[in-house]
């Protein structure tokens, strides 16, 4: 393929566009260059070729209509954190958190390991937009992959094709994507079902905040692939969002309707596989007839200050691309309707009569195939899907889809709710005294370890949810979120909450899932200032008569043990706070230092065992 070829080919006059695309065409050496128009034929036509090359099972079309079971290679399951680098010119732009590279030497190694890295195989171009088309929020990207796989799941995923193109014109700004499974074929060589780079060392996630731009080579599988998702709309964006002035966050944003016909939105940040689809989409419990929950997005978040000066949000996505193993009738419903139809399931198992199964989905069929494509029954002793198996789905299908989730002025943000998975002394929820003590909420969140990443063991702090997704230095990001909230006229409440907190023999004490609702419900009531609430050494609480208790019998006793807060933990945990910080050494903003100490005094006056029950 010459590189004239790829520019005659070009669905667009934008001369940036034309060339980059030429020159990446002459460092990769394709077979050819294929421009996605984001059809419906293209989709169908790529599906077809992955279920001939054996990346792609076609599942039964009577229970699974246009669906898709991908089996990837054993050793690329999930993110590799390890191997994402944050490329700049100094270290200190990037901070303790993040792999940091120096741009100059990341370029080198980028053009040598993605020189001719697509040998005999199809370079394909996909124009994309994170946010709805047009919108003031939204941001173009190019991504060029060599993955039909990739292709198929952008198109889910985020707004694809001729009509991205048609906005860019012929000098718009897009933020350049350049993906390679690194597994270039020879001459006659067979290809493989799942093609990547298997060795993690050789496989490059790179993200370049001064021009941005994103190099990934490697892997194939959800976000060091799918580049929209995390590296362009949390890493890259993050980055954008300091310079202009907005916030890209790792948030669900759900709108929470009334019987009355109030709605009030929230945005609400977990790290990674904590329930947050499940949040997004939550079927408010018995007791709550009349409230209407909907979805506007379930992962990421971009966050803007709006003509009336309040913080107005959209999701970039387009599609969910949610962990399967746990997702049910009972835990998800909604999700559950969304993954009816047209879509593309990973890792997942594979029923006898051609559907998809995993754990927690509901009981085990007597026989299918693993996530390997092996024999599996329910005696096998290991699971049937992998832990990080995954759904790609069109949000647009989704039962609870927000009627304004495509309003390209987004929706308005009421309150951020902050959450960990924390077994034991965090309360199920309190909230922030002010903004600047909710950021630094935010900004200790901790979890203990999940699967969406490789390598996780144990707790880790993870600020804002955002660990593995800030694109620059985590203190000037909470410098930034501090600053936010000095500007915005009416800023979002904040909150801290936690789903799983466990008693002395290891047993949940809050039963989660739609229960959730309950506590939801009291943001709102707080943030339309009806809500009543007491001071705690941590926050403002609910007592346990604040909370709506219609439907379920939960006790005044058990809701106490739940928000109780122990002085020597609370105070060791405040302490340890100084382990994540001390790393930011003088860079931390100053309020953060101020805050630890008042909640250190808080707890230093308070009780042995600070319990509700006594205060109200
Ligand atoms: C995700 C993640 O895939 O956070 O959403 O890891
Ligand atoms: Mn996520």
């Amino acid at each position: 393929m010459s590189n004239e070829q790829a520019g005659i080919e070009a669905p667009t006059r934008h001369e940036k566009l034309v060339a980059w695309v030429r020159e990446m065409a002459a460092l990769c050496k394709p077979e050819r260059v294929r421009w996605c128009d984001g059809s419906k034929g293209e989709y169908d036509e790529i599906c077809e070729l992955l279920v001939k090359g054996g990346t792609f099972t076609r599942l039964n079309p009577e229970k699974r209509p246009n669906s898709y079971l991908a089996r990837t290679h054993p050793s690329d399951v999930a993110r590799v954190e390890e191997r994402t680098f944050i490329c700049a010119a100094t270290k200190e732009e990037v901070g303790p958190t993040n792999n940091w590279a120096p741009s100059g030497e990341m370029r080198e190694t980028m053009q040598r390991v993605f020189d001719g890295c697509m040998r005999g195989r199809t370079m394909y171009v996909i124009p994309f937009s994170m946010g709805p088309i047009g919108s003031p929020i939204a941001k173009i990207g190019v991504e060029i992959t060599d993955s039909p796989y990739v292709v198929v799941n952008m198109a889910i995923m985020t707004r694809t094709g001729s009509k991205v193109i048609d906005a860019l014109g012929t000098d718009g700004f897009f933020v350049k994507c350049m993906h390679s499974v690194g597994a270039p074929l020879s001459p006659g060589q067979a290809d493989v079902p799942w093609p990547c780079e298997p060795d993690i060392s050789k496989k490059y996630i790179a993200h370049f905040t001064d021009s941005y731009e994103i190099w990934s080579y490697g892997s194939g599988y959800g976000g060091n692939a799918l580049l929209g998702k995390k590296c362009l709309a949390l890493r890259i964006a993050s980055v954008m969002a300091k310079k202009e002035g907005w916030l890209a966050e790792h948030m669900l944003i759900t709108g929470l309707e009334s019987p009355g016909g109030e709605k009030t939105y929230i945005a609400a940040a977990f790290p990674s596989a904590c329930g947050k689809t499940n949040l997004a989409m939550i079927i408010p419990p018995k007791g709550f007839e009349g409230w209407k929950v909907t979805t506007v997005g379930d992962d990421i978040a971009w966050i803007k200050q709006g003509p009336d000066g309040a913080l107005r949000a959209i999701n970039p996505e387009y599609g969910f691309f949610g962990v399967a193993p746990g997702t049910n009738m009972g835990s998800n419903p909604n999700a559950m309707l969304t993954i009816q139809k047209n879509t593309i399931f990973s890792n997942v198992a594979l029923t006898d009569d051609g559907d998809v199964w995993w754990e927690g989905m509901g009981p085990p069929p007597a026989h299918a195939l693993d996530w390997q494509g092996k024999d599996w029954t329910p005696d096998a002793g290991r699971p049937a899907a992998h832990a990080n198996a995954r759904f790609t789905t069109p949000a647009s299908q989704c039962p609870s889809i927000d009627p304004d989730w495509e309003n390209p002025a987004g929706v308005p943000i009421s309150a951020f709710v902050f959450g960990g998975r924390m077994s034991k002394d965090m309360p199920l929820v309190y909230q922030a005294f002010n903004w600047s003590h909710g950021v630094y909420l935010g900004a200790t969140m901790g979890s203990e370890a999940t699967a969406a990443a490789i390598g996780q063991t144990g707790m880790r702090r993870d600020p804002m949810a955002m660990l593995p997704f800030c694109g620059y230095n985590m203190a000037d990001y909470f410098t930034h979120w501090l600053n936010v909230g000095r500007r915005v006229s009416n800023p979002p409440r904040i909150f801290r909450v936690n789903w799983f907190r466990k008693d002395d023999q290891g047993k949940f004490m809050w039963p989660g899932f739609g229960e959730n609702m309950r506590v939801l419900k009291w943001v709102v009531d707080r943030v339309r200032g009806r809500g009543y609430a007491i001071e705690s050494p941590v926050g403002w609480m609910p007592r346990h008569e604040d909370l709506e208790w219609k439907g379920l019998e939960f006790p005044a006793e058990k809701f106490y043990e739940l928000m109780a807060v122990a002085r020597d933990a609370g105070t060791a945990e405040a302490h340890s706070h100084e382990e994540l910080f001390d790393r930011f050494f003088d860079r931390l903003p100053k309020e953060f230092t101020f805050e630890r100490e008042m909640l250190r005094s808080r707890l230093w006056r308070s009780p042995a065992r600070w319990e509700l029950a006594h205060e109200s």
